[in-house]
């Protein structure tokens, strides 16, 4: 196959961290982003080149465009930290397959990506296009937390944020290992689909009193972990008020509140532990054998329908700097990046 030496792509226009913290919403992706022809990108020792059918755009992704996110931007280098395409180029015997892949050298927001080769996912051919778009950020953080989970012994646990997508994966893990999912939202319409797809108890925080709530809850159900992508002022709250030796699993920054941490003497005398997740950590950290046992359960949850992607909308990527933020002001559906038009 020969290979085109231009590409168009989503651009970075800054290097580094802006030290700001605006969270993940965005109204305009100029300051931030442009549409360019750059180079098609060769691939070095233990890399792979991919032709890319569909990226995933998720919160990191924002975060990451502002300069708000783990890892340093790097000017004139495409975005995008997942998706799914063909091998075409190469260190790796994958070449010619279908595989889902974190864009570690080059963005999945192009037509082409450049990634190393350990980290391709093969997919099977009755995985959908969506699917394996967003095959690792989410799908593997729900199973490395919920993982967390069972490690804290209890038979519920609390999550917040709890209509993301990621939220959806981790309610349906509850409902089918047994263990009951206290979901946590800010929009009252959301809680019928949840309890439907899973979750024991719906907490609504604009709802009267939702600690007063959590507080009768917790008394019955007993949760021992909090995953929080949140982090705001009642996420606190709702933790001072679980039981003894809870763990608070921070793992995303929605909120751009700052908490007050009122009864840290609970971290003394109860107990209780405040930690982050993050899945570049725990890939790193984690018995490599975990990780392609993982996949072999995602795939399966997408193809038995067990799990599902919620899309709001797929934006071609000639169109994207216009069309993006529309899509992703949509509630209940993850936005795709389309280069091949
Ligand atoms: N640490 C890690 O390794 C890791 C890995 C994967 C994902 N994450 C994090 O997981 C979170 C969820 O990701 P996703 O892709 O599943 O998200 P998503 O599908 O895009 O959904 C975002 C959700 O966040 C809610 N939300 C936004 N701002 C909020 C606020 N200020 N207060 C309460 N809720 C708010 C939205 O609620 P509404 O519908 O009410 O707007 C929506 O349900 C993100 O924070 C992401 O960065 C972290």
């Amino acid at each position: 196959m020969t290979l085109p030496s231009q590409m168009k792509a989503l651009i970075q226009l800054h290097d580094g961290y802006s030290r700001t913290q605006t969270g993940p919403n965005i109204t305009d992706l100029a300051p931030f982003l442009a549409q360019d022809e750059v180079a098609v990108p060769t691939p070095g020792d233990g890399q792979a080149l991919i032709k890319v059918d569909l990226a995933a755009v998720n919160p990191s992704d924002i975060h990451f465009i502002k300069g708000e996110y783990g890892q340093p931007r790097i000017k004139g280098t495409p975005a995008g930290f997942e998706g799914v395409g063909t091998v075409v180029a190469g260190d790796t015997p994958l070449k010619g397959q279908r595989v889902s892949f974190f864009a570690t050298a080059s963005g999945a927001w192009a037509e082409y990506a450049l990634t190393d080769a350990s980290t391709l996912v093969p997919c099977r051919p009755d995985l959908a296009e969506v699917d394996a778009a967003g095959q690792l950020v989410n799908p593997l953080t729900a199973i490395a937390m919920f993982d967390l989970v069972k490690d804290g012994g209890a038979d519920s646990f609390v999550l917040n944020a709890a209509g993301s997508q990621l939220g959806k994966l981790l309610i349906a893990l509850g409902r089918d290992r047994g263990v009951k999912p206290i979901a946590v939202v800010r929009r009252p319409e959301q809680a019928a689909a949840l309890k439907e797809l899973g979750a024991a108890e719906v907490i609504v925080t604009g709802e009267l009193d939702p600690l007063g709530a959590a507080q009768a809850i917790f008394k019955t159900l007993k949760p021992r972990v909090l995953l929080d992508a949140v982090g705001d002022q009642f996420t606190a709250d709702l933790f001072f008020a679980m039981p003894s030796h809870a763990r608070w699993v921070n793992y995303g920054k929605l909120s751009t509140e700052p908490p007050a941490l009122k009864e840290l003497g609970q971290m003394i005398f109860r107990g209780k532990q405040i930690e982050g997740f993050w899945l570049t950590r725990w890939m790193k950290q984690v018995d490599p054998a975990r990780i392609p046992q993982a996949f072999m359960e995602i795939q399966e949850r997408f193809v038995s329908g067990t799990w599902k992607t919620d899309v709001s909308g797929i934006v071609q990527l000639s169109q994207a700097m216009t069309d993006l933020p529309t899509v992703l002001a949509q509630p209940d559906g993850k936005a795709f990046i389309d280069p091949r038009q």
